[in-house]
């Protein structure tokens, strides 16, 4: 098969992990026979250093004609530690997740085995945790209108928003994976105090009992959830979330694998879809060949499976990386100790060297 893929490494150590990333997809395509043409884009802080806005429309036309996206990373301190900056490099992140129409992200969450005693969670509590997230990402009080600050500048407001049809197509998203998994979707919102909760409830409510009624459903409150996470993580097969609990919820599952530095993400919806690590920029990391790419890499696994429906493919790199896991080929936030860690491109040419076989 031949794809196009739109490859946008961002800022930080994005171009770093995205270039081990490409190299495995190119071993891939030697080992099964499909050509994949990549095409770069610029997006972030980056992208206003080159043309002044974190989102070109340039890039966006490439998203837009490619068969899958691959995105590393943005952010840059220089814009965190000036709140006057007036461009800043994660609104081209939401920019690009709000006109693709990428309005559910998918985080699958499973410690490697080999890996479980680096998770500061007990091993009795997490052995056996496999959990989906999927988070709305294209709503709530990311996007809602009005916000801003008052006149005086002395009080600051966000909105939260989400409409029924909102809700209808990212709980869609949850039931089907539910039924390809273990047939169960926990909705976590704050319906006791929020009135968009209270609709979330009732909308996905509504929606099993007409569509999904296999698929068995229930409810729990966002703090409740915060703890049960860390606590019964194997509790949860998908957690359906909207936007901002979703963020929040998934840095704080990112622990029991051990490290964030091994969780990828796709962010689906009507057309292209995207394909991301959860963790971000790392900019103190930028340049020294640390970063951990396997999560950038596990998300090309994401993209040959959803995007291009090849199983094998991507069951060749999870196996892969799953082995330079256990045979300890590993940067330095899974080693534990720098002197037994590898450079983010050997771990790269190890991944490699197994899928070329
Ligand atoms: C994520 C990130 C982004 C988010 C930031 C960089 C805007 O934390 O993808 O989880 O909050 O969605
Ligand atoms: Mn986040």
């Amino acid at each position: 098969m031949k794809k196009n893929i739109a490859v946008l490494p961002g800022d930080g150590v994005g171009p770093e992990i995205i270039a081990q990333a490409q190299r495995v997809l190119e071993a891939v395509g030697k080992r099964f026979g499909h050509e994949f043409v990549f095409e770069f884009g610029l997006i972030g802080a980056c992208a206003i250093d080159e043309c002044g806005e974190p989102y070109p429309q340039k890039t966006h036309e490439l998203c837009q004609k490619s068969d899958a996206v691959l995105f590393g990373a943005i952010g840059d301190p220089k814009f965190d530690n000036n709140p006057n900056a007036k461009v800043r490099p994660e609104q081209g992140l939401l920019k690009m997740r709000k006109s693709l129409g990428l309005f559910a992200n998918l985080r699958p969450i499973a410690p490697f085995d080999c890996l479980i005693d680096k998770s500061p969670l007990k091993m009795e509590r997490i052995k056996g945790a496999d959990l989906m997230i999927v988070r709305e990402l294209t709503g709530g009080l990311y996007f809602g209108e009005p916000r801003g600050r008052s006149e005086n500048g002395t009080v600051a407001f966000d909105t939260c928003v989400y409409s029924k049809e909102e809700i209808v197509r990212v709980a869609e998203k949850a039931f089907e994976l539910a039924r390809l998994r273990r047939g169960a979707v926990t909705m976590v919102d704050k319906a006791n105090v929020l009135a968009t909760s209270r609709l979330w409830r009732e909308t996905v409510k509504e929606l099993q009992a007409e569509k999904y009624p296999d698929v068995e459903l229930d409810f729990m409150f966002v703090d409740n959830a915060a703890m049960q996470l860390v606590t019964a993580p194997g509790k949860f097969d998908v957690l359906l979330t909207e936007n901002l609990f979703g963020d929040i919820l998934s840095d704080e599952a990112s622990v029991i694998t051990g490290s964030i530095g091994l969780l990828p993400s796709a962010s689906v919806g009507k057309e292209v879809s995207l394909y991301e690590p959860i963790h971000g920029s790392y900019p103190q990391a930028k340049g020294k060949n640390i970063a951990n790419p396997i999560a950038t890499i596990l998300s090309a696994a994401m993209m040959m499976e959803y995007s291009f429906g090849m199983k094998q493919e991507a069951q060749e790199i999870r196996n892969a990386c799953q082995k330079s896991i256990e045979e300890g080929i590993v940067t330095e936030d899974l080693a534990g100790n720098a002197a037994k860690s590898y450079g983010t491109t050997e771990v790269g040419d190890y991944i490699c060297r197994i899928i070329e076989g």
